[in-house]
């Protein structure tokens, strides 16, 4: 589905992290809705190095990109050289900034401070030279455990994750006090959806216990996880809010959820009902405790009126939607 009327031709749309879920979904929205706009992704791909956490440092994955014919950049944002090549090489009309340390659960804070926000703030000046609109990623990850539903403004991030994209919110303000250009940070609740896998044990709790269920394995949850909920997106309300952004009636920080929070074992009941499955749940202890979101839920108010924004999935339409995807990468990569 197309967002906006603008057919964007003659206009040139850098994707970072473009490699990666949200924004290879970006890349392909584009192509296939706004054939004629020139397509920049730029991400440092998979090279097998890890995290402290075992986690893979860098989740790009070339398979996310297959049918791309837009132009395909291997690269670190933390490079400046790269950086000023870019901004020599190209005229960007807009950056939808996507690339990050994506796992909440990382623990190199200065990796995570370095990549998330010093390299953000590189980006927002060359858009600020180039007239560029930014678009980025922010997380529902800065609320942490503060009270639902969650407002742009009541902060208390948990990990190291939700303070640096807490720290480019407090920048990105302090640009849209001073600067012409557009600037909209995108709060991203738990999104799920195609081109998630390659996250591995990061992507969503939906396509995890999918392939559980499939394998003929009982799906194994948090223990309480029927009162474990959260604001689960699908990858289509994501991309919609993007795309809106780049004509905001306001600069600001948004909020991108539901609006409506579900449990962990609602997930689950709905991938069996969608799978024709009754296999028993096992319940194992949460290790995470202290360092968790258990109630999360966006209050989408404010990015309803600034955007124009309104979500289509509630979470059984989302798994409706996702489930032959669930089934093909089971077939084709887990089996
Ligand atoms: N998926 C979610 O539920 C969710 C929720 C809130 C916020 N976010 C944010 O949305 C953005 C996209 O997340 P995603 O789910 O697509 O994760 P992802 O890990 O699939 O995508 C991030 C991409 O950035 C790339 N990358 C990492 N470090 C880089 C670097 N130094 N230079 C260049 N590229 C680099 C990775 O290779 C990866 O392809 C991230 O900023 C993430 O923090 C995601």
């Amino acid at each position: 589905m197309r967002y906006i009327d603008d057919d964007l031709k003659n206009k040139t749309i850098l994707i970072t992290g473009g490699a990666g879920f949200i924004g290879a979904n970006l890349a392909f929205y584009f192509q296939e809705n706004h054939p004629e706009a020139h397509v920049v992704v730029l991400d440092s791909f998979r090279s097998g190095e890890t995290l402290s956490n075992g986690n893979l440092k860098s989740f790009g994955h070339f398979k996310n990109l297959i049918g791309f014919r837009g132009e395909v950049i291997s690269g670190d944002i933390n490079d400046k050289a790269l950086l000023a090549k870019l901004e020599g090489d190209y005229d960007f009309d807009y950056i939808f900034h996507e690339a990050a340390i994506s796992d909440t659960t990382a623990l190199e804070q200065d990796l995570m401070i370095r990549t998330n926000l010093n390299a953000y703030k590189d980006l927002l000046d060359m858009a600020v030279r180039q007239g560029a609109n930014m678009i980025y990623a922010s997380s529902g990850a800065t609320y942490g455990d503060a009270s639902s539903p969650q407002r742009v403004g009541v902060e208390a991030p948990q990990n190291v994750y939700g303070f640096s994209k807490l720290m480019m919110d407090h920048l990105s303000r302090d640009y849209m006090k001073r600067e012409k250009i557009g600037i909209v940070g995108l709060r991203y609740f738990n999104v799920y959806g195609p081109r998630e896998f390659f996250k591995n044990k990061t992507a969503s709790m939906v396509v995890q216990f999918g392939h559980q269920i499939l394998a003929g394995k009982n799906p194994r949850l948090f223990e309480g996880s029927d009162k474990i909920v959260r604001d689960f997106i699908y990858i289509e309300d994501i991309i919609q809010a993007n795309v809106l952004a780049m004509h905001p009636k306001e600069n600001g920080i948004y909020n991108v959820g539901t609006g409506k929070a579900r449990s962990f074992q609602s997930i689950v009941d709905s991938l069996q009902k969608e799978l024709g499955t009754a296999l028993p749940c096992e319940y194992i202890p949460n290790p995470f405790v202290g360092r968790y979101q258990f109630h999360t839920e966006a209050d989408i108010g404010s990015t309803m009126r600034g955007l124009g924004y309104k979500p289509r999935y509630e979470l059984e339409d989302g798994i409706k939607a996702y489930i032959p995807e669930i089934k093909r990468l089971f077939e084709e990569e887990v089996k």
